[in-house]
């Protein structure tokens, strides 16, 4: 299993480019089961999630070409040749993103059988509100031997108002509108920058959409898209990953391809702890100086304070001079990068969604084992300025989601290789096709 060996002390400086959002990348890779046409996504990441999701879609029949080159990262995706709508425990259990191709495959095809996703190691993750919204889309849902089974001659338009806001609910309630019949109209949507970038690429496809990005959306259906060309938005827990990292180390960072609007509460809560910020319209300057103090954050759905950069925001609060209270709102249980943060040096206190960090406090490398994808990127970012050589252990978890984070890192001075095979290039794609 790979391993990423950091040796601390070194200041991030120079420029760094961010990816595609990985979390925009998905249900776009989703919609095109929506139509027969080809859709063509750049800005694609060059991460695991994004394979575990072509294999999903090739499972099914469809016809997906993952290409890499240094201007695009381009995937073109055919579903016109789709027979098997369905989604399997294997491939679910890896990604609970799965379970995006649900709402697609029943507009599209009538059918859909989709795994249950399970719970995970940040929280129970249910689907409730999936089902219950294409319940309320007139599809007779069923559910056996872990699987969700979807079926309709045609959705037909409905009014859904959300229990709780849901990125990937909306998300995929989203797509299934666009094929059903008549107006749906769906609230307390979540507003965040993926769900308005998928919306986007829906409305090139020909859908009639209003509100994406909003917590309103309204969804004129029509019996047929077809295919479309977009761009897939920067990926803003990447770039918050190395604004949080540039300024923990008392770097001068030039974070590029990224958009400040995006990351706003992030930003602003930076600049109350002491970082100081410089917005442009498609970079962020960061200039760490160490001198830091204590500032509370609660996590929320957009435009709140981000729970994908809750665990990065920890270990920023563990070099900040006073008591930081930590609130997770968002899932039950993300605070799994607290211990090992303790055990580089950190004073952590969880309560119950809070956690108590009392800084500043010097942190010394020691073996540590990341759990979840945004825990590893805390302990990437704690073995940065921690004292000696920090092992972090399962780094495959961070290769679901940052795009050779170990090469960018190294690219602004940080000291930090792999160890075990290399991801990408084990599994990158065949030269034919590399764009
Ligand atoms: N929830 C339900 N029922 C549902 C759906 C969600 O109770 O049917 C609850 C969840 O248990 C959670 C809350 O609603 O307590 C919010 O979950 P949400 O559905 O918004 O999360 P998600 O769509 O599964 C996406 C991102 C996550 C990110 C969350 C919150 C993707 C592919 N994943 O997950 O990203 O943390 O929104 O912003 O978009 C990550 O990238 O590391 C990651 C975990």
């Amino acid at each position: 299993m790979d391993k990423f060996v950091i040796r601390g002390g070194n200041p991030l400086l120079g420029t760094v480019r961010v990816s595609g959002a990985k979390n925009a990348a998905l249900p776009a890779m989703a919609a095109a089961l929506l139509t027969d046409e080809p859709v063509i996504l750049e800005n694609i990441p060059q991460v695991r999630d994004i394979v575990t999701e072509r294999n999903l879609l090739a499972a099914m029949g469809a016809e997906v070409e993952l290409g890499y080159g240094r201007a695009h990262h381009r995937t073109t995706i055919n579903c016109g040749t789709v027979n098997n709508p369905e989604a399997s425990y294997d491939l679910v259990k890896t990604m609970r993103a799965s379970t995006l191709v649900l709402g697609p495959l029943v507009a599209k095809f009538g059918r859909a059988r989709v795994s249950m996703p399970g719970g995970c190691g940040i929280g129970a993750r249910p689907i409730d509100l999936h089902i219950k919204g294409l319940e309320s889309l007139g599809a007779a849902i069923t559910q056996d031997h872990g699987y969700v089974e979807a079926r309709t001659d045609r959705l037909r338009g409905g009014h859904i108002v959300f229990d709780k806001i849901t990125v990937t609910g909306t998300e995929d309630l989203l797509m299934a509108a666009t094929l059903a019949e008549g107006e749906t109209v769906m609230e307390n949507c979540a507003r965040e920058p993926e769900v308005a970038d998928l919306g986007e690429l829906l409305i090139k496809m020909g859908a009639h959409i209003q509100g994406h990005g909003t917590s309103t959306i309204k969804i004129k259906g029509v019996t047929k898209l077809h295919g479309a060309k977009h761009r897939i938005i920067p990926d803003r827990i990447e770039a918050g990953t190395f604004i949080i990292a540039a300024a923990v180390t008392g770097g001068d960072l030039n974070v590029t391809n990224c958009d400040p609007n995006h990351i706003a509460s992030l930003l602003s809560k930076l600049e109350e702890v002491g970082v100081k910020i410089v917005r442009n319209h498609d970079s962020v300057r960061v200039i760490g100086n160490g001198d830091y103090k204590a500032a509370d954050i609660v996590t929320e759905e957009h435009p709140g304070f981000p729970t994908d950069m809750q665990a990065q925001y920890m270990t920023l609060a563990t070099q900040s001079e006073g008591t930081s209270i930590v609130t997770e709102n968002i899932f039950e249980n993300r605070f799994m990068h607290a211990q090992e943060l303790v055990r580089m040096g950190a004073n952590i206190k969880i309560e119950g969604r809070r956690a108590i960090v009392r800084g500043k406090t010097p942190l010394s490398a020691a073996a540590v084992l990341a759990s979840d994808l945004r825990a590893s990127a805390s302990l990437v970012i704690a073995a940065l300025v921690a004292e000696g050589e920090t092992i972090i252990d399962r780094v495959y978890h961070i290769d679901r989601g940052y795009e050779r984070i170990e090469e960018k890192l190294r690219g602004v001075g940080a000291e930090i290789k792999r160890l075990g095979e290399v991801f990408p290039k084990k599994v990158a794609m065949p030269a034919a096709q590399t764009t």
